[in-house]
């Protein structure tokens, strides 16, 4: 079916300038762009972005990172979104990232890890509503 997912670029893929780069492998997969935005986060909007992680032991590292520069937010659409930005992105850890995907081409640890994308069609909705509105 055709899905839409919430993709960001996160402040480290921001500053190694290949912001492009990542959107070519979006874009080749079949993947459109149909909303974006370059932003820099309130901390109060990464904390709510992501709220789910509140008690994990990474949450304030990663809500740091977030704000520490602009991100680039995106809605993708295509035919199964959600799982093929997944696979494009790679595992959350580089270091486990299969050769060839984002994570394992531009990312340098799990917290700076690139990009961040929606895990499930829910969370999708939530997600793109939150930076994007309805
Ligand atoms: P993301 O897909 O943006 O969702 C939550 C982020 O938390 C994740 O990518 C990682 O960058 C970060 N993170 C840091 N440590 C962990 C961990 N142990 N497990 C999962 N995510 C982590």
């Amino acid at each position: 079916a055709v899905e839409r997912t919430l993709s960001i670029i996160k402040p480290d893929a921001v500053a190694k300038n290949v912001i492009g780069e990542i959107i070519t492998r979006f874009e080749k997969a079949g993947l459109k762009v149909v909303e974006a935005r370059m932003q820099q986060l309130t901390r109060e909007e990464a904390e709510g972005f992501y709220a789910v992680h509140k008690e994990r032991p990474f949450f304030n590292d990663l809500v740091g990172f977030m704000i520490s520069g602009p991100v680039f937010i995106q809605v993708l659409e295509g035919e199964n979104a959600i799982q093929k930005n997944r696979d494009l992105m790679g595992a959350t850890d580089p270091k486990k990232a299969e050769p060839g995907t984002i994570r394992a081409d531009f990312a340098d640890s799990i917290d700076a890890n690139a990009v961040h994308g929606s895990d499930a069609p829910e969370t999708a909705a939530v997600e793109i509503a939150y930076f994007f509105g309805k």
